[in-house]
This record gives structure tokens, sequence and C-alpha cells, in this order.
């Protein structure tokens, strides 16, 4: 299969790129193919301009960047997202890349106040991570604002089938190396689940 991963944070040491290296070797590992697209390192402009909201044509061609990270997408079997929640949100760099990117007549139509997604027959699955316990974002709702707004608002909307929300909770600057190891073997199980011989669904041709 044909993997586009998708990773925002700015420090390259950082561990949610730390979780998006893992993944990726593992992915390749797998007998995947994987191309992983760093957006703070590919210095991609997150800001969406007054002359892509309107409808592409020959006197408003679409931006290239977008042309180029919607090919990516159309290339792959699976997108993976990858990022750290900030203030439950997404990242704006993340969020800059789903603004232009899932742009309409991509991503999706709408008509009458329904959304179609125009993305269907692909997978993805959505990894990230917060400061804050799970148990608690669960007790408080807001992860299921978390899930309403960028599971099935996104990733569903567009006709993704979205195979896992991974989520890593709790970290803090100063993990132990033994628990950040922990994290990296989840990571990886999760691109071995969904992707592996074994799995369901699971393919290795693309
Ligand atoms: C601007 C900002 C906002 C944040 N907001 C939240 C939040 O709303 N809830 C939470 O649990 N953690 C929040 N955090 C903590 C991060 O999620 C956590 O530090 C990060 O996921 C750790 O991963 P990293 O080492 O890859 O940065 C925030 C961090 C930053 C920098």
């Amino acid at each position: 299969m044909k993997h586009l991963i998708v990773a925002a944070h700015p420090a390259i040491d950082s561990f949610t790129m730390a979780l998006t290296r893992a993944y990726a070797e593992e992915l390749e590992a797998l007998g995947h193919t994987q191309r992983t697209r760093d957006l703070y390192r590919m210095g991609f402009d997150p800001v969406l301009a007054a002359h892509e909201l309107l409808p592409v044509s020959a006197a408003h061609p679409a931006s290239a960047d977008v042309v180029a990270a919607q090919d990516e997408i159309w290339w792959a079997d699976a997108l993976t997202v990858i990022y750290p929640l900030w203030w439950l949100s997404m990242p704006a760099m993340m969020k800059g890349y789903i603004d232009r990117v899932f742009a309409r007549g991509f991503a999706y139509e709408s008509a009458n106040g329904t959304v179609h997604g125009l993305l269907s027959g692909k997978q993805a699955v959505s990894i990230t991570v917060s400061g804050a316990p799970l148990p608690m974002l669960v007790k408080s709702g807001d992860w299921t604002a978390v899930q309403a707004l960028q599971d099935t608002h996104i990733l569903r909307s567009a006709g993704f089938e979205l195979l896992e929300h991974l989520h890593f909770d709790e970290v803090a600057p100063q993990l132990s190396a033994e628990v950040v190891d922990q994290h990296l073997a989840r990571v990886r199980s999760c691109a071995s689940r969904h992707f592996g011989e074994s799995a369901t669904g699971g393919r290795l041709a693309s």
C-alpha cells in the first residue's frame, strides 16, 4: 500500500516527531511505501489566501503547493495525520494544511446543507498527543469534542475510513526513556495492526 504521513510539530526532536519516524519505519519494514510530509520542515504555508476561496479556473488556478499536496493524497491508499493537541485542537500548521488542501471540489462537495466526501475508498489513521490524561478528557467531554471535530467532521466527512484514532496521553517534556520506548512500540504496533500481513484488510500490493 501507499501511505502518506502528514506530521505537524515545530521541534524535530519532539515526542510527536519521534512517533512519526517510528510509524514510518514500521510501515517500510512491513513492505509498504510511505511518504512523510513534515509540514514545519518543508515550510508549508498554512495561510489560506482569498483567491483560494474562488472556484478553480484559468483565471484562478489552484496554488502549486496545494495541487502537489492533493496529488499526494490521491496517490496514497492511506493517510495518517500526527500532531499534538494544542488547546484540544490541532496546531495551526496542521489546521492550515486541512483548510487549504481539503478544499471543496477535492475533499468534499456540499449542497443543501449536506456534505459529500470525495475521498472515499481511502483509509486514515489519526495519531495525537496530549499533556492531559485521557480519562480526564473523557470525563470532561473534551474527548467527545475532539472526536467529533477532528475524526468525524474532517476525516470521515471527507470520505476516509478512519481505522483508528491512537492517542498518547500524559506526555510531558521529561518522559523516561523507558516510557518513550513503550510509546514507540505502541505506534509501531498500530501500523502492524492495520497494515501488517495478518491485519484485516491489510494489503501490501499497491
Ligand atoms: C500551545 C500549546 C497548547 C496545548 N494545549 C493542550 C491542551 O489543550 N490539552 C492538553 O492535554 N495538552 C496541551 N498541550 C500539551 C501538549 O499536548 C503536549 O505538551 C504535547 O503533546 C507533548 O508532545 P511533544 O513533546 O511532541 O510536544 C499544549 C501544548 C502547547 C505547546
